[in-house]
C-alpha cells in the first residue's frame, strides 16, 4: 500500500517537474494517458443534450440595458429567475467589445502554445507570484489530476504591474480585465436589485472588491472518456464570468442530470459561487458543473472570478439581515473570509469527506473552546 501511495507521489512530482504541464505530454504524442490521470467512470458521463428548453440556460440580452428603465427591470427579473432557479445563465449585448473576447481567447492560446523553454520559467506554485502558471493547482491533494493546464493572476483590487505579466498576453488581460470588472459590477447591481435591495448592497459589501482571472487550456486527449478536462466542483467566489470558446464543452448538473451549456459567439457565462448562495441564504444557487476532456482541438476558457480582496481574512460573511425574517431564518453561520478561503485552498476541487458549512461549525466549535480556554487561564 504505502509503495502504491510512493509511485503515485513520484509519478506526480516527475509529471509537475517537466513544468510543461497536460500539454507536455500531449506534445510527446502520447497514445494512452498516464494511468494517474485516470478518473473513477462515472456512469452520468453523458450529458442531457437537448433542445428542450427546460434543459437550456436562460439567455439574458443587456441591450439597452443602461438606456431604458423598463428594459432594465425587465432584465433584472430575468436575472432573478435564472438566479433562483439555475445558478447559471449567459449573457449577451454585454457592450465589451467582441474583437476583446477574441483578443483574449488568442492571448491565452498564445501563452500555452509559445515555446515551451519560454512557459517554463513562469511555472511555479508559489502563490505570492503576480502570474502563476502550473498544471492542476491541487495536483497533490486531488484523488486525480485533470486534463487542463492553467495561469493565474489577480487583477484587483490591485492591478498587476505590466511587466510581471507575460508579454505575448499582458496588454490583453489588461484591457479584457477591466471591461470584465465593469461587467461585473453591473452584475452585482442587477442582482443587488433582483434581491430587493439597493443596487449598490453587494458591492458595498466588497462582493467585487477582487478579481482573479484564469486562463484555462485544455490539450487535446487521447483517452478523453479515463479522465476529466476539469472535475465536478462547486466555485468558492461570489460569482465568476466565463468565456468558453467555440468548442463548448461546459457541464451543469441541474435535476439530478449533466446539462451542456452550449457555446454561444459573444456570450458570457455567469454563475455564483458558495459564498453568494451563503450571503443570500440559499436564495441564489451555486451549481456544481465540470468540464469533460475532449479529443477534438484544445479548447480555451477564460474565467474572472470575483470575490472580496485575498487580503481581508477578517471580514465576515453571513446571511444578509435583509433578507432573513421569521419565516426566513439563517441557515449558515457567520463567516471569516479567511475561514472559508482556507477550507477550499486546502481541499482541491473534488474532495467531499467534508463540506464547507461542516467545515465553518468546526471552525466555529474550536474558536469556542479557544475562548473558553482563555476566559479559564
Ligand atoms: C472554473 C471553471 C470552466 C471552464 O474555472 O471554475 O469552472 O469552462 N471553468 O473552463
Ligand atoms: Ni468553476
Amino acid at each position: 500500500m504505502g509503495s502504491t501511495t510512493d509511485n503515485r507521489l513520484q509519478e506526480l512530482k516527475a509529471f509537475d517537474e517537466t513544468k510543461a504541464g497536460v500539454k507536455g505530454l500531449v506534445d510527446k504524442g502520447i497514445l494512452k494517458i498516464p494511468t494517474f490521470f485516470h478518473h473513477p467512470l462515472d456512469k452520468f458521463l453523458k450529458a442531457t443534450n437537448s433542445t428542450n428548453t427546460q434543459y437550456t440556460i436562460p439567455v439574458i440580452d443587456f441591450t439597452n440595458i443602461g438606456k431604458d428603465p423598463n428594459t432594465r427591470q425587465e432584465i433584472i427579473s430575468k436575472v432573478r429567475d435564472a438566479s433562483e432557479a439555475w445558478g447559471f445563465f449567459q449573457v449577451v449585448n454585454h457592450g465589451i467589445p467582441l474583437n476583446v473576447l477574441q483578443d483574449m481567447k488568442e492571448g491565452v492560446l498564445r501563452f500555452f502554445e509559445q515555446d515551451t523553454e519560454v512557459k517554463k520559467e513562469m511555472y511555479t506554485r508559489d502563490q505570492t507570484r503576480p502570474f502563476i502558471y502550473n498544471s492542476n493547482f491541487d495536483l497533490y491533494s486531488s484523488p486525480a489530476p485533470y486534463w487542463r493546464d492553467t495561469f493565474k493572476c489577480h487583477l484587483a483590487p490591485n492591478a498587476p504591474k505590466p511587466e510581471d505579466l507575460p508579454i505575448v498576453c499582458r496588454d490583453i488581460i489588461l484591457e479584457y480585465g477591466a471591461h470584465v470588472m465593469k461587467l461585473g459590477i453591473t452584475l452585482f447591481e442587477l442582482l443587488s436589485e433582483a434581491l430587493g435591495l439597493n443596487p449598490n448592497h453587494l458591492k458595498d459589501m466588497d462582493c467585487c472588491k477582487g478579481m482573479t482571472l484564469l486562463g484555462h487550456y485544455y490539450p487535446v486527449c487521447p483517452e478523453p472518456e479515463l479522465t476529466m478536462g476539469t472535475t465536478k466542483h462547486f466555485d468558492s467566489s461570489f460569482l465568476t464570468v466565463l468565456l468558453q470558446d467555440y468548442i463548448g464543452g461546459l457541464q451543469i448538473f441541474h435535476q439530478d442530470r449533466w446539462i451542456d451549456i452550449p457555446s454561444i459567439p459573444g456570450a458570457f457565462v455567469v454563475n455564483f459561487g458558495e459564498l453568494l448562495k451563503l450571503i443570500t441564504n440559499d436564495r441564489f444557487q451555486s451549481v456544481e458543473h465540470r468540464v469533460p476532456a475532449n479529443s477534438i482541438a484544445p479548447r480555451i476558457s477564460v474565467a474572472c472570478v470575483l470575490r472580496t480582496d485575498l487580503r481581508a481574512q477578517e471580514k465576515l460573511y453571513g446571511p444578509i439581515r435583509e433578507l432573513l425574517s421569521e419565516d426566513n431564518p439563517p441557515r449558515y453561520r457567520e463567516t471569516t473570509f479567511g475561514d472559508y478561503m482556507a477550507y477550499f485552498n486546502a481541499k482541491g476541487l473534488d474532495f467531499q469527506a467534508l463540506s464547507w458549512i461542516i467545515w465553518i461549525e468546526l471552525v466555529y466549535i474550536l474558536s469556542m473552546i479557544n475562548k473558553i480556554d482563555n476566559l479559564e487561564k
